[in-house]
């Protein structure tokens, strides 16, 4: 069987970073601004008097100490509270592929390629700046790849599932080697007058080279050993937000055309879903979880991670076994496993067994085991 491996990944990040403070402050004087604006309303109760957020809250119960922006200022006033980002022409990259092409660069750096070297773009990632043409094929074109490039969206799970895609193109024999980027402005679909959900997101892109291990010229690889994808059903997680919105104007700029979801259901729903799958794949490939050397894991809560970890190794992993970045970036969607990845590989040795996972949306949920080459 062909041997098929990541041999490179960058990261993007955005220029301006957000601390819980500057959101919450934010969030609480449009708090004021409304209750002060419906105080008559408030006092007879015919409008519900909205209720502070705490930075205090949001660090405790997601583990989110700050997060990347495209654009800071429209977020943090509270008269906007939404990203400002100019309108591209059409003879101008879009803000989507500009990111993409700067991680891509630092990907193939690591991995010692050129564009020359990628027959296949996949963009793949849970928020398209626009139905078509393709992102992918507009990053294609920005770095000079020859061959395709298409779109692709399973939400947070995005990045998994296409390494998978990559994964079995590249042991058919269709291409040679492929460039997945994970643009995700978050704060474009995230609602930041919603208490519940208005910290949890951030914005980011991230790049991964995989090729066969034979054309493989880079130091310390990882080989993919297999992956592993599922996804099941649920409304937990959701976003209306689509081309027929046009078609019910009544529901246009609605509440349910941003993310939202039952924080506490998702928990408790994806937790032991995503335990049950990483245990499954292990003993499918004859592999012993407590062989593992880390887990990069879906940033998203430092709760669901600490219980996965445990529910894996079956005891509390060390910090260094399951490096968090999600203090730093927040939640990233696809992005986050591979922040992890690819800020918290190159300590490993050669021969040391790791797991990419990711979850999210749909419900979805994407494993990735990999070994360290030499
Ligand atoms: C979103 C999440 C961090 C919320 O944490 P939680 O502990 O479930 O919080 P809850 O919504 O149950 O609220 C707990 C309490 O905090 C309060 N609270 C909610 N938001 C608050 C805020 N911003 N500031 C202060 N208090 C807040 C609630 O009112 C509630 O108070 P009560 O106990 O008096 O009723 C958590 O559910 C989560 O991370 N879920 C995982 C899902 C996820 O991240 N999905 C993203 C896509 S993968």
């Amino acid at each position: 069987m062909t041997k098929v491996v990541i041999s490179g990944t960058g990261v993007f990040t955005p220029p301006y970073s957000i601390s819980n403070a500057e959101l919450v402050d934010s969030f609480n004087t449009y708090v004021s601004n409304f209750n002060a604006a419906n105080a008559d309303a408030i006092a007879k109760g015919t409008v519900e008097a909205l209720a502070p957020s705490s930075a205090e809250f949001v660090h405790k119960a997601s583990g989110i100490e700050s997060r990347y922006v495209m654009n800071k200022t429209g977020i943090l006033d509270p008269e906007i509270m939404a990203p400002r980002l100019r309108q591209r022409s059409n003879d101008e990259p879009s803000i989507l592929a500009e990111m993409a092409v700067d991680a891509a660069k630092k990907a193939l750096a690591r991995a010692n390629k050129t564009a020359a070297d990628i027959d296949a773009v996949l963009v793949a990632c849970s928020n398209l700046e626009r139905p078509y043409p393709a992102i992918a094929v507009e990053v294609q074109e920005l770095l000079g790849i020859e061959g395709f490039g298409f779109d692709m969206n399973v939400a947070c799970s995005s990045a998994t599932f296409g390494i998978q895609m990559a994964y079995d193109m590249l042991r058919s024999g269709s291409v040679r080697a492929v460039l997945i980027v994970d643009p995700e402005i978050c704060t474009g679909h995230l609602n930041f007058r919603d208490r519940d959900s208005h910290f949890i997101f951030g914005d980011v892109c991230t790049a991964i080279v995989v090729e066969r291990a034979e054309t493989c010229t880079a130091k310390g690889a990882w080989e993919i050993l297999g992956t592993r994808l599922v996804t099941k059903f649920s409304n937990n997680i959701r976003n209306n937000f689509g081309f027929l919105n046009r078609a019910t104007p009544e529901g246009i700029g609605a509440k349910d055309k941003l993310f939202v979801q039952e924080g506490r259901k998702v928990f408790k729903e994806v937790v032991p879903m995503v335990s049950q799958l990483i245990l499954d794949h292990m003993e499918a490939e004859g592999l012993d979880p407590k062989d593992l050397k880390r887990m990069w894991l879906h940033q998203a809560n430092i709760g669901m991670n600490d219980f996965i970890g445990r529910k894996v190794l079956g005891r509390t992993p060390e910090p260094h076994e399951q490096p968090n970045i999600l203090n730093e970036y927040a939640n990233t969607s696809s992005a986050g496993s591979i922040i992890a990845f690819s800020q918290n590989s190159e300590d490993l040795k050669a021969g040391d067994l790791g797991l990419i996972c990711s979850f999210g949306a749909g419900y979805s949920a994407g494993n990735v085991l990999v070994r360290k080459q030499a």
